[in-house]
């Protein structure tokens, strides 16, 4: 394998006051970060805050080997994965999921199929009821609230700020943007993006791959995937999500 000058070594530079402590170090668990942009820079906050896992490098293109995130070296590309992985066995996937993107969830099968463990990352500024589930790789970032018996599935972003309320399950893949309020008792399917500051009322079901705009409020069920936006909520891009699939 080609190896990257910065892979296998030192993790950070002496920039971070937090978690620096020499015997806390020794302690964590490392972690690699595949994707070295803004969501990324959200997650290693997140990752830092809860202090339960090290930040061992982050995984990016080719061309951006060599160079940092918040600290963080880029020390490798996606085609160093299978041999990353063998003294690396946790990871997140900082994808930050853009609508029209499956980038995110074909990495995280990949990864999966290459004995990755994928652990749940929490924002300790973040409520998540002790009745609540949490799937393998889902991030849940600052001042976001699941209450009572939400489920969340794998490989999602749960952003800044969301609200998901008592009884909804949300899939795997989704990702839900910051400031949305996703009310008790939905059902969002698989693969599914909600823009920013939507509203979803009680007992909604979004169909998998749907895409949601930023400040939308959906009042009834969307049984169609597609994308869906505004105050009244319209379809807005018909077929844009065929190639959410895997
Ligand atoms: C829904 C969205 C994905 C559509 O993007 P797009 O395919 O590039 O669509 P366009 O910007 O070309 O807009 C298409 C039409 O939908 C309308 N539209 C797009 N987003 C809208 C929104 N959020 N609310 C209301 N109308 C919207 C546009 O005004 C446009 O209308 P027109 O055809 O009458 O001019 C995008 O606008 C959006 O809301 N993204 C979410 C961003 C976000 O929340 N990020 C959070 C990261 S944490």
């Amino acid at each position: 394998m080609r190896r990257s000058r910065a892979m296998g070594k030192a993790i950070r530079d002496d920039t971070h006051d937090e978690g620096t402590d020499k015997s806390m170090m020794h302690k964590k668990e490392d972690i690699v970060l595949v994707a070295g942009g803004g969501h990324c820079k959200s997650s290693i906050d997140v990752i830092e805050s809860q202090n339960k896992y090290q930040i061992f490098g982050i995984v990016d293109l080719k061309e951006n080997v060599g160079k940092k995130v918040l600290g963080y070296d880029i020390i490798a590309c996606d085609d160093d994965l299978s041999e990353l992985i063998k003294d690396h066995p946790r990871w997140n996937i900082t994808i930050g999921h853009v609508p029209g993107c499956n980038k995110k969830t074909k990495l995280f099968l990949h990864l999966k199929d290459l004995g990755a463990e994928f652990p749940v990352i929490v924002s300790p500024h973040a409520y998540v009821s002790k009745h609540a589930s949490l799937g393998e790789g889902t991030i849940v970032m600052h001042n976001v609230t699941i209450n009572s018996e939400a489920r969340i599935g794998s490989n999602c972003i749960i952003n800044t700020g969301a609200i998901i309320e008592h009884d909804s399950q949300v899939g795997n893949n989704c990702h839900i943007s910051t400031g949305c309020i996703i009310n008790g008792a939905c059902s969002i399917d698989y693969g599914v993006f909600i823009g920013s500051n939507s509203v979803l009322i009680n007992n909604i079901h979004v169909a998998a791959e749907t895409v949601i705009g930023a400040d939308s409020f959906v009042r009834k069920s969307i049984t169609q995937s597609g994308t869906y936006a505004g105050i009244p909520l319209k379809r807005i891009v018909k077929d844009i999500d065929k190639c959410l699939r895997p």
